[in-house]
């Protein structure tokens, strides 16, 4: 068997018949009859199976009987050209190494239950599901894709840190870092506080909720910069929506105004849509045959569409309006409040029809760094709000003036102790600057269908649950 190189199930199934092959992989089902056996044999190159056909006279009882759902085997045979249908080419079994055999009794993908919520539970399995390696081959090419277009646009990949002392957001939603013994008395200064002195930083560090400000540096060095990297939110929200650790991609750009901010994240967004249909094709009509039969549909429908630029002041009134005309919602709408999902998605599903890209919203609900505007009540934020998901993106221009960042920050009350590198941005050469944040598990979800972001991420972290 070892004299012949192994070929992907993905490219056995683009190949020729009349040649010997060698795959390899692990077992989705066996079926057929007293002298032939079927084998459906999978190894997460391709949502497709290689048909194996096993002679069963040719071999051993003890060998087919190894043979079982989860096992992973190797076989080496003859592709040839199919009978059957739904497949061009099958292999005809000349030899089978077993690698690993799969206990059908305690395999747990065996069970009848797959519901979603079980598949959870066997985190660490799941990825050997049909589903799951259609969502995890899309994220991959996803992950490809984000880092193609801003490559090709000449933006620069900064890793910024993922322990921080700053809150960019200022939502105190931080996870603490530390290295003090939590099991002894904790050092304390001489206001009563704890004295981080002794700490691992010396100081009170968090893993970071975004790395905006320090993509700010950047982009204010490099012209145009893009993170991409996992975010930290100690949040105690469950939603299907939320986690306490995602991923984020954040451009930021010098002289990018809010409509420029606009513009690229309406093209970024849609360049990716497109991209996954072209690249997961078998994936996403996979995912659309099995759970969500208009998903191919909205796709398509996003790329097509301009999307809807409208202001906040407006949004309330057609919310308010909505309400008069006797649509419930659970939550309150009024000018200043911060919009629920439920509000987001009326506006989009019911209202546009399409994506909506929301502008000029109160400073009050959102951050400090975002630019204010004349009107001293509304501030240059931009989030964009996507069927079925609500905010996919958040951002804004951002204050350049030093004068009206300081009076922000005082105002909010904020420490200046370790922000006084951020302002420095502008104090020395500011200069006009955008950007944004892509939440990578909102828009995988939007792109797979599924309804749970806990279904988008190999191993989700939300409240109570850290497993894996
Ligand atoms: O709106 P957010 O909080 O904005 C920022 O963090 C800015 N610093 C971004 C920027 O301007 N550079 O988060 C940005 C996006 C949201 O629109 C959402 O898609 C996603 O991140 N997001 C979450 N995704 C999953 N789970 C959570 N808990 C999330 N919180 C935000
Ligand atoms: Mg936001």
């Amino acid at each position: 068997m070892e004299n012949i190189v192994r070929t992907k199930v993905k490219d056995l199934l683009k190949s020729e018949a009349g040649h010997d092959v060698l795959a390899k992989g692990w077992v989705r089902t066996k079926r057929g009859n007293k002298n032939v056996a079927f084998i459906a044999l999978n190894d997460g190159s391709t949502i497709n199976n290689i048909q194996i056909v096993v002679d069963k006279t040719q071999f051993e009882d003890c060998v087919l009987a190894k043979i079982t759902t989860g096992a992973c085997i190797g076989v080496c045979g003859s592709l040839v050209e199919s009978m059957g249908s739904g497949q061009a080419v099958e292999i005809q079994a000349k030899e089978i190494e077993i690698y690993g055999e799969c206990d059908p009794m305690r395999y747990p993908l065996q069970k009848k239950d797959t519901s979603f919520e079980y598949l959870r539970s066997v985190a660490h399995m799941r990825m050997r599901t049909n589903t799951f390696g259609a969502i995890l081959r899309i994220r991959n090419q996803m992950a490809f894709a984000i880092h193609e277009y801003f490559h090709s646009k000449g933006f620069v990949y900064l890793n910024t840190p993922l322990i921080t002392e700053s809150d960019c957001e200022g939502a105190g939603q931080m996870f603490q870092v530390t290295t003090l013994n939590l099991e002894e008395a904790l050092p304390r200064n001489k206001k009563g506080g704890i004295d981080y002195s002794s700490d691992f930083f010396g100081k009170q560090t968090s893993l970071t909720v975004s790395g905006q400000l320090e993509g700010e540096l950047g982009a204010t060095a490099l012209g145009e910069i893009y993170t991409f990297g996992p975010t930290f939110r100690a949040e105690n929200s469950n939603t299907p929506r939320h986690l306490a650790e995602f991923w984020m991609i954040e451009p930021e750009m010098a002289f990018y105004d809010i409509k420029d901010n606009m513009d690229l994240a309406e093209d970024f967004i849609k360049h990716l849509v497109e991209y996954a249909l072209k690249n997961c094709y078998d994936d996403i009509k996979f995912l659309n045959d099995k759970y969500d039969p208009e998903l191919i549909e909205r796709l398509q429908s996003v790329i097509g569409t301009e999307f809807v630029r409208l202001e906040y002041t407006e949004g309330i009134r057609i919310l308010e309006e909505a309400v008069k005309n006797g649509i419930k919602f659970e939550y309150p709408v009024y000018w200043g409040v911060d919009l629920q999902s439920e509000h987001e998605r009326y506006l989009v599903e019911q209202h546009f029809k399409k994506p909506v890209i929301l502008t000029g919203y109160p400073k009050e609900i959102k951050a400090f760094y975002m630019k204010q505007n004349e009107d001293g009540k509304t501030v240059r934020a931009m989030d964009i709000l996507f069927p079925k998901i609500g905010e996919i993106i958040g951002g804004s221009e951002r204050e350049a003036s030093l004068e009206k960042l300081e009076a922000r920050i005082n105002e909010l009350q904020m420490s200046r102790t370790n922000l006084e590198w951020y302002i420095d941005t502008r104090r020395f050469g500011s200069c006009p600057h955008s950007g944004f944040g892509l939440g990578f598990e909102r828009l995988l979800l939007f792109v797979t269908g599924m309804s749970n972001i806990r279904d988008v991420i190999p191993f989700p972290r939300t409240p109570k649950n850290a497993e894996f």
